[in-house]
């Protein structure tokens, strides 16, 4: 996944974490995060309109490199790359997601917290995962114990990140992004300031990976 991947996640610092519950709102908060400089979105799949949201940004914003998150099931999987998502995030692994990404040439963002799920990935071939939840499972300390004994998977951190504890993340040898909801905080999203999230947005792009 790690080819297909990079380009994506590497294009800037931060991949906002977005939980979406107005479809209206999609197409504005994804032009305000990429006018900010953050052109990979996750949209998770946590609310009704989700792939609706996906469907709209995919058609109408430039520059955006719009995919699915929260993915369980090989169904949301389906669904989420037939709405257009250019790549795919689940919060852990099952084998029946890994069976089913296997077959699939839109990437998968697994989602990991141990060394023993980070060997079974390495085994199916991936280069890359989500770390989560970052904070809650042991923050950056953690994640970099595990660099030294498994240097062939890269990660993004996510769950609990945040402007002030990014950069910790960001410096770390097998980080290449960092994941996060601030960039959208739902006030902003309900109020429509658009210019509020585009400068959230700017700060984090500012932010520099190792
Ligand atoms: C999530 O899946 O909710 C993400 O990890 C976002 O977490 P955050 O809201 O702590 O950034």
């Amino acid at each position: 996944n790690l080819a297909a991947l990079l380009p994506i996640v590497k294009a800037a610092p931060v991949v906002p974490v977005l939980i979406i519950d107005d479809v209206k709102t999609a197409v504005p908060l994804a032009r305000a995060l990429v006018a900010g400089g953050l052109t990979a979105l996750e949209v998770t799949l946590r609310t009704p309109d989700a792939l609706e949201c996906i469907r709209a940004i995919k058609g109408e914003v430039e520059g955006a490199n719009v995919g699915a998150g929260t993915i369980l099931t090989p169904k949301q999987f389906d669904e989420a790359v037939a709405a257009g998502s250019t790549f795919l995030v689940s919060p852990g692994i099952s084998p029946k997601l890994l069976a089913h990404a296997a077959g699939s040439p839109v990437p998968l963002l697994p989602g990991i917290a141990t060394a023993g799920e980070a060997m079974w990935l390495l085994e199916e071939g991936y280069g890359a995962a989500k770390f989560f939840p970052a904070e809650q499972a042991g923050g950056a300390p953690y994640l970099k114990a595990l660099a030294s004994p498994l240097p062939g998977l890269m990660f993004c951190p996510t769950g609990g990140v945040s402007l002030k504890n990014a950069s910790t993340y960001l410096a770390l040898k097998n980080v290449v992004c960092v994941g996060g909801s601030w960039v959208a905080p739902a006030a902003a999203v309900a109020a429509g300031d658009w210019a509020a999230i585009t400068t959230l947005a700017a700060e984090a792009a500012a932010l520099k990976a190792a």
